[in-house]
């Protein structure tokens, strides 16, 4: 039986607005400059797609994969990453992309390895920044949206890995219930 419930909470178009203004911003940003973006796998999948198609410059892509959720809600607070960048990455900037932000430890843990290979600069884009549980502070250079909590899935964001394949993001709720 379904114990949750989905309320939407950023439709599509509204997302696709502002995805293409953050690529808009990003495009002026580093115009004339040579740019690696660098997604982080497998939530942002949907949101690094749609930004570098509208991006107005030549970039590089890649990504990493990593993962600090358990099965549930909750994050587990280790980030296990079993892909990493395969483009050299020293002397050029970059731009990490992820869709949420949540605790901030899988950001700051990412971006710290990275600035270990001598990057000229790496900046952070998220789609949504979620402040509720925020445990380490990662300054967040380009944000689509900002919420206080919720659990939220659709457009790559997963429970259990259900959702992901959503155009819409909704918040989770758990089913009251029913006599
Ligand atoms: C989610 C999300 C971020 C991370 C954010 O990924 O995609 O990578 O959690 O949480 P944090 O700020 O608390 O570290 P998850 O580990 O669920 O893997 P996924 O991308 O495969 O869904």
């Amino acid at each position: 039986m379904e114990e949750y419930t989905k309320e939407i909470l950023l439709p599509r178009d509204e997302i696709q607005q502002r995805v293409r203004e953050l690529a808009l911003e990003i495009s002026k940003d580093y115009e004339g400059k040579e740019l690696i973006l660098v997604g982080i796998l497998n939530g942002v999948i949907f949101f690094f797609t749609d930004l570098v198609r509208n991006l107005h410059i030549p970039i590089k892509l890649d990504f990493i994969r990593a993962a600090s959720y358990g099965a549930g809600t909750e994050s587990s607070g280790t980030i296990r990453m079993s892909k990493d960048v395969e483009i050299d990455i020293e002397g050029q900037h970059v731009i990490l992309v992820e869709d949420i932000v949540d605790t901030g430890l899988t950001l700051s843990k990412i971006k710290e390895k990275l600035l270990e290979r001598g990057p000229k600069s790496v900046k952070i884009c998220v789609l949504i920044d979620k402040r509720e549980r925020r445990q380490t502070q990662v300054p967040i250079d380009y944000c689509g949206f900002h919420i206080e909590e919720g659990f939220i899935v659709g457009y790559g964001l997963d429970f259990n890995e259900r959702y992901r394949d959503l155009a819409d993001i909704f918040v989770l709720k758990e089913k009251e219930p029913s006599n």
